[in-house]
């Protein structure tokens, strides 16, 4: 088609028509109009053969046209340039790796709480938690810790009021008393949940700390039942070939008390830096509930006789994953945590 004011219409109503709102049209635009095989230029190319007496008549409208496609698709580069990134089916990758998403996994504290609480609950053992902000009958007077007693130093306790005397709970025994007071026998009860302690914080200790309180109220209770019951719970948690052994200890809420080792997890009872050479390494406090607290809590240790334990979940922790800095549990740092992975 020679050039002429229709062909110069025509199309700059194409230009007006198009609508450039992603770079791949804006692109288009550009090859369609304004390259060197573009319609325009192609308009210039036949300029050069229009006769001298028409071509002031096509010269303006020509040259208004380059300019209004020009401006248009400047226009619309600017805006492309300032719109959010948009993904069009062809920009879309189905075959590239999926986004490495930060996927939460459970602290490893909470990993060994739900172990020992499966362990136990297959073998009848309910779960409760109790407050841990204490008053002094539950943590102490009602365990068995006469006032003045000097058991009561074996905890550093942070007091929160002298009187009455509120603390932060030392040791999970304190939720014994609740459950013993609340219930009436046959009692099978497991208690996870937050101790605390005025200690100096170091590798090996720290002023709070997690405990799984253990506690078996019924008649005819007795302390073969505790060996047994300590000694399935080993196996569960550390391997079938696991020994316990008990040894002789106090506590004042509970008589007889012990204490009760394993074999060394690490060096299978030969002896290693774990262990100290010794092949044995503590686990938990135990023992037959002393009739003082069943009195105390309104049941009669002439029917009942019961059995308690209590485990320090980091001590479980550090055995089974061996850490070697208890401040690890509470710094939240991921490269610790990061490491461990539990099913749920
Ligand atoms: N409450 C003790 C502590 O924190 C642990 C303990 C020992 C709990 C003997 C018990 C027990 O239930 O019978 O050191």
């Amino acid at each position: 088609m020679s050039l002429s004011l229709a062909l110069i219409e025509q199309i700059k109503s194409e230009i007006e028509q198009v609508i450039l709102d992603n770079s791949e049209k804006t692109e288009q635009f550009r090859l369609d109009f304004l390259s060197k095989k573009g319609k325009i230029s192609q308009l210039f190319d036949d300029f050069k053969l229009v006769e001298p007496a028409l071509r002031k008549e096509l010269g303006k409208p020509l040259n208004e046209l380059k300019q209004a496609a020009e401006q248009k698709w400047k226009e619309a580069q600017e805006n492309v340039a300032n719109q959010p990134k948009e993904k069009t089916a062809k920009q879309f990758d189905a075959s590239a790796p999926a986004w490495n998403f930060p996927v939460g996994s459970r602290h490893p504290l909470s990993i060994i709480a739900n172990e020992i609480q499966e362990i136990f609950s297959k073998i009848g053992f309910t779960v409760a938690e109790g407050p841990e902000i204490e008053d002094d009958w539950h943590n102490f007077s009602a365990l068995n810790f006469p006032k003045e007693h000097p058991a009561r130093d074996m905890q550093d306790t942070f007091f929160i009021s002298a009187e009455p005397e509120i603390a932060l709970r030392t040791h999970t025994s304190s939720v014994q008393v609740r459950m013993m007071e609340n219930n009436k026998p046959p009692l099978r009860m497991l208690m996870p949940g937050r101790v605390y302690r005025n200690e100096a914080i170091s590798a090996r200790a720290h002023c709070f700390f997690h405990q799984v309180e253990g506690l078996y109220v019924d008649k005819n209770v007795s302390f073969a039942d505790l060996k047994q019951t300590l000694l399935h719970f080993a196996r569960e948690m550390f391997g079938e070939d696991t020994k316990i052994r008990l040894r002789p200890s106090y506590f004042p809420f509970t008589e007889p008390s012990a204490e009760v080792d394993i074999s060394c997890t690490v060096c299978k009872g030969k002896g290693c830096n774990i262990c100290k050479y010794s092949g044995w390494v503590e686990i938990l406090g135990c023992g037959m509930v002393h009739p003082n607290v069943l009195t105390n809590c309104s049941i009669d240790p002439e029917v009942y006789t019961g059995f308690a334990f209590g485990m320090g979940i980091e001590r479980i922790a550090i055995l089974k994953y061996q850490v070697k800095d208890l401040r690890l549990f509470s710094q939240n740092d991921l490269r610790f945590i990061q490491q461990f992975k539990s099913a749920w």
